[in-house]
């Protein structure tokens, strides 16, 4: 990736309509559902960002054709047991999701794997997979015994297991249910708090047998997936910032069409409502999973608190929803959300860092943060550590900011949104 900076100056206008591209989670697992079922998937209004680009290449190592052009994706999966040996090294770029659900795969294969990604990733957290997944049985080690990748992992025959999760993580469950298709009997993910079901669904979709009670999945092992339609709804996660940017913007009005909208990933539309912000849902659809268009209008924001359960429903938008926070009357407490700091940069530290040089007032906590809001923004240069939500955020933050906001390594978004700047540039026009 290059390291083009993008300058950023403040917005005099924000309107218009607009649709957000494809939602990433869902992107993923489409992928991995697809190759793991028999006959074909195909999937339409697929996120083509790095992240999604990187599964895909890890799926065609492991023998899958997928054929990828920009109207759909056409998967020929070869069944829960087709996968072969890749000839080199599993690369998963950036992705946490890839690392972490494809690790679930790869613990039950018959044959060995390294995995490994960038130097993002190769930070990041794999205890919380290592640890469940070899209680299964997995053999499963970080090749620089620092619990990170790069993984080497060795397909071995996996046991079904309760699993009482220490934290609400959609990528630990799901590395464990899917490995739990390949288990002796059934495995169950018990979470502190509900976490994005997309892996329950979309493997319900493919004819696998995955029952949800309250924060708990369970699935039956050695199901026979088929080859499926997958509709991709838009990602509430990039719709966040135009959502924010729309409330924070003096004057804007902004629809956004095609929102995924399920409960376990809308948080921000729950708590933009407690700050005030002015939304209407148009145009709901609730088959399968639901979305609605979204049509956000500038207003006068207050602070809230945001903890407890709602946390993992927004846990991706923490940063962007800070920059509201940051316009808002009154403080914003964030609690409860110290897995920020895993994230592919740490959310906390590098968003108390860059809304500070911005002149915010934000306070960063163990867990969290405390933004006391209504202090002048004034552009500043921001380095977003690898992170494209990062980038991202900073970019809503300079429409309001006085000056020039400068952006290094601003292409990061290209993993979950290639099209953001122009986005932005267009509805501003
Ligand atoms: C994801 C789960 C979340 C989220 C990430 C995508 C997924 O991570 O932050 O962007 O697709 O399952 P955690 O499971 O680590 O909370």
């Amino acid at each position: 990736m290059s390291h083009n900076t993008v300058r950023l100056k403040k917005a005099t206008r924000l309107r218009g309509e607009m649709t957000v591209p494809g939602d990433k989670s869902i992107s993923h697992r489409a992928v991995m559902f697809g190759s793991l079922a028999e006959g074909t998937t195909e999937v339409t209004n697929f996120l083509q960002g790095a992240d999604c680009l990187s599964t895909i290449d890890c799926f065609r190592r492991l023998g899958i054709e997928i054929e990828n052009t920009p109207e759909r994706i056409l998967i020929h999966g070869r069944g829960l047991h087709g996968l072969s040996a890749p000839a080199s090294v599993l690369d998963a770029g950036n992705s946490g999701t890839t690392t972490r659900l494809l690790s679930g795969i790869l613990a039950a294969q018959p044959f060995a794997t390294t995995l490994t990604g960038d130097a993002s990733i190769q930070r990041r957290p794999m205890r919380r997979i290592i640890e469940p997944l070899s209680l299964m049985g997995a053999e499963i080690a970080s090749v620089n015994g620092n619990d990170c990748a790069p993984l080497r992992i060795v397909g071995k025959p996996l046991h079904g297991i309760h699993y009482h999760s220490p934290i609400a993580s959609a990528q630990v469950k799901s590395s464990i249910l899917l490995a739990g298709l390949y288990a002796d009997g059934k495995t169950t993910v018990t979470e502190p708090a509900l976490s994005r079901n997309h892996t329950e669904i979309m493997l319900n979709h493919f004819g696998a047998r995955v029952v949800s009670e309250g924060t708990s999945a369970t699935v039956e092992p050695d199901p026979v997936l088929h080859g499926r339609k997958v509709v991709v709804p838009g990602d509430i996660s990039s719709a966040a910032f135009f959502i924010a940017a729309g409330l924070i913007v003096p004057g804007a009005e902004i629809l956004i069409r095609n929102v995924g909208i399920n409960p376990t990933r809308s948080g921000i539309l729950k708590v933009a409502e407690a700050m005030g912000g002015d939304i209407t849902y148009l145009n709901v659809r609730r088959d399968g999973e639901p979305t609605a268009d979204l049509l956000v209008k500038h207003s006068a924001l207050r602070g809230v608190t945001i903890e407890g359960k709602i946390i993992p429903t927004l846990i991706d938008e923490l940063p962007v929803i800070n920059i509201m926070a940051a316009c808002a009357e009154g403080t914003t407490v964030v609690r409860d959300a110290a897995d920020l700091r895993a994230k592919e940069s740490n959310r906390i530290d590098v968003m108390a860092r860059y809304l500070s040089a911005m002149g915010g007032d934000i306070t960063p906590t163990q867990d969290g943060m405390i933004i006391n809001g209504g202090r002048p923004l004034h552009g500043t240069a921001v380095d977003p550590h690898m992170d494209h939500r990062i980038a991202m955020t900073f970019a809503v933050a300079a429409l309001i900011a006085d000056g020039e906001t400068a952006i290094t390594d601003g292409e990061i978004v290209t993993v979950s949104y290639p099209d953001f700047y122009e986005e932005l540039a267009r509805l501003s026009r």
